[in-house]
């Protein structure tokens, strides 16, 4: 894994391993900006809020963090791309899922032999994390017969049965109400707190970063205007 050290030699050392560096990065569609000189370094076990008005490039920070988007200038330093340790999961607003399937097939495909001991375990796990989000009833339902909240909360699940470093997640409550919302958000919390996921949240909803410890990107016309503890927001 590389360590700050490994940066650039205009950069000051950073102080441990981080997870996610993003240094002086712009990205342009055509010649409008979407991101604009940001610099950002997300380090293990944090949990960010990246906030900003719609159009103010947070899909495309999660989608440079993911490695799914190049820059067109400076550069992201994605050390898990490199790393078997590290494994980082998204939820991204098109959600991924097979609607075809059933609930529980969909689950299936975050199965990895080399990650779980059993399928047994792999089981228990999944379900004990739809029980926790009220959702074990479902597992049989076609995905395309489920509603919007519960496809989130399926998606949720399947990214966490990866047993990911880090989860991206773009406005994944988007389709829940206030209470479906802050129990999802409980259980990433559980996983930042005694599993150390590191969490990277683009979300609308103040009220959630309110309850929960965390910092804030907040995001304006791409450039990024606050980064820091979010009890400043
Ligand atoms: N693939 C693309 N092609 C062209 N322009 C894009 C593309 N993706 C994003 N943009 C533009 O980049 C800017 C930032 O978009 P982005 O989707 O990242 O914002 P956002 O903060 O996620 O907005 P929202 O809250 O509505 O989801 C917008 O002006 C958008 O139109
Ligand atoms: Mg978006």
């Amino acid at each position: 894994m590389i360590t700050g050290r490994a940066l650039s030699q205009n950069s000051a050392p950073l102080r441990q391993s981080y997870l996610f560096h993003l240094d002086n990065l712009s990205v342009e569609f055509g010649a409008s900006p979407a991101l604009k000189s940001v610099q950002l370094t997300i380090y293990p076990g944090e949990i960010l809020f990246v906030t900003g008005p719609s159009g103010a490039g947070k899909t495309t920070l999660l989608n440079v963090l993911a490695g799914y988007t190049e820059p067109t200038s400076g550069k992201a330093v994605l050390p898990f791309m490199r790393s078997e340790k590290h494994f980082v999961s998204t939820v991204f607003q098109d959600l991924r899922l097979l609607n075809r399937k059933t609930c529980e097939e969909n689950l299936w495909l975050a199965y990895d032999s080399g990650v779980y001991a059993s399928k047994t375990d792999f089981y228990q796990e999944m379900e004990s994390l739809t029980r926790y989000l009220g959702i074990q009833s479902c597992l049989g339902k076609k995905m395309e017969d489920c509603n919007g909240g519960l496809k989130q909360k399926m998606a949720m699940v399947r990214a966490l049965l990866c047993k990911p470093t880090a989860l991206l997640a773009d406005e994944p409550t988007s389709s829940l109400d206030k209470d479906n919302s802050y129990k999802l958000f409980e259980l990433l919390n559980h996983y930042n707190q005694k599993k150390g996921l590191t969490l990277v949240w683009a979300t609308h909803n103040k009220e959630l970063i309110k309850q929960f410890p965390g910092k804030i990107a907040h995001l304006d016309q791409g450039r990024l205007v606050y980064s820091g503890h979010a009890c400043f927001i």
